[in-house]
């Protein structure tokens, strides 16, 4: 039994791919995502920095890739991201002195970027991030150069411009944090006022960057709730980190004898059997959410294959090992893919 099979009447079981992979360099990475997921997503080659580096030259060559690999093997295929603060290159919103550009020439360059990257998947890619990270933790809009120069209407713009170029793909809203109740407000309120409007919006996706101790489940169980009556919902970016986090919000309880550094990469040799456990339960309590919303879930979608593939190693703190993945570094899967199989 794989995961897969396991879930395929509840909903997709997808897994993020990245450049290294894409490139042919890691089979037994591919044939993991081939034989135990059935939705893929681009870690990283489809964000607006590597499409479009400069522009009007667009490069697709690991997005076709991309694409082509989830068709071949009859995969849900979901695009991340068309209009992202981040890991956007500078181009998009400064002129050649370098200053913003105007309202009509920050629109004509989301069109354009947006007509071109979905246009060319049309009928191919299933499902897009539309938006990623609009709103901020307190509910606030994000004041990126997308909203410095557009407001909030460069959000409806961009669901507009991606239902245009493809009318029959599934649009999501995509964010973090999302069960922060200040959060959950804001983007109960935005996609609200989104659909009032007419804006085809078909869905909100909630990162699933999770740890050991945040969030607290039940917020997340009350978002799930909330997003569900709005339409479809994704849980995108699903990772679980074992590590503590600057914040001190997240990671493994760890004994006071541990100094600062080895707090910060407690594991570095291995995770300890009680860390593991508290992992696999705590992988089994968000599914077991997951199983219970199912109907309105439509996809479930894990950050990477593997433990060394994961942006958690270096990320909030660079050069960590982390073991935030279904599979291990040698590409075994963990005991709680078992368990993962057996609750549905
Ligand atoms: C991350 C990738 O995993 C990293 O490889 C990259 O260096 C930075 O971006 N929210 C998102 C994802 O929507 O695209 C981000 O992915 C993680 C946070």
């Amino acid at each position: 039994m794989t995961l897969k099979d396991a879930y395929k009447d509840k909903f997709y079981i997808g897994t993020a791919l990245n450049a290294w992979q894409l490139m042919g360099n890691k089979p037994s990475e591919m044939h993991i995502a081939q034989s135990q997921f059935n939705s893929i997503v681009a870690e990283n080659v489809m964000k607006s920095g590597r499409i479009q580096a400069k522009e009007g030259e667009f490069n697709f060559e690991l997005a076709d890739k991309f694409v082509e690999f989830g068709e071949q093997n009859n995969m849900h295929i979901h695009g991340h991201t068309l209009i992202w603060h981040s890991q956007a290159p500078r181009w998009f919103f400064t002129d050649q002195q370098g200053n913003l550009v105007s309202k009509e020439v920050l629109t004509e360059r989301m069109k354009t970027h947006i007509f071109t990257v979905v246009g060319r998947y049309k009928g191919r890619i299933d499902s897009w991030d539309v938006v990623n990270e609009a709103i901020e933790d307190d509910g606030s809009y994000r004041n990126s150069k997308f909203y410095q120069i557009l407001g909030e209407d460069f959000i409806k713009l961009a669901f507009k411009f991606a239902h245009q170029a493809d009318p029959d793909a599934e649009l999501y809203y995509n964010d973090y944090s999302m069960a922060i109740p200040s959060k959950r407000n804001g983007v109960v309120k935005m996609v609200k006022k989104l659909k009032d409007e007419g804006i085809p919006i078909h869905g909100i996706g909630m990162q699933g960057h999770i740890g050991l101790n945040h969030p607290d489940i039940k917020e997340f169980d009350k978002s799930l709730e909330a997003y569900s009556q709005l339409g479809k919902v994704m849980i995108t970016e699903l990772e679980l980190s074992v590590l503590p986090s600057p914040w001190g919000d997240a990671g493994a309880e760890l004994s006071d004898t541990y100094t600062y550094e080895d707090k910060m990469n407690p594991f570095p040799n291995g995770l300890p059997e009680d860390v593991q456990r508290q992992f696999t339960q705590r992988y089994v309590e968000f599914f077991k959410l997951f199983l219970k919303h199912s109907d309105h879930i439509s996809r479930v979608a894990l950050w990477g294959i593997n433990d060394g593939n994961s942006w958690k190693n270096n990320w909030p703190v660079r050069g960590r090992t982390d073991y935030p993945l279904l599979f291990d570094r040698d590409n075994q899967a963990k005991p709680v893919v078992k368990e993962l199989i057996e609750l549905v």
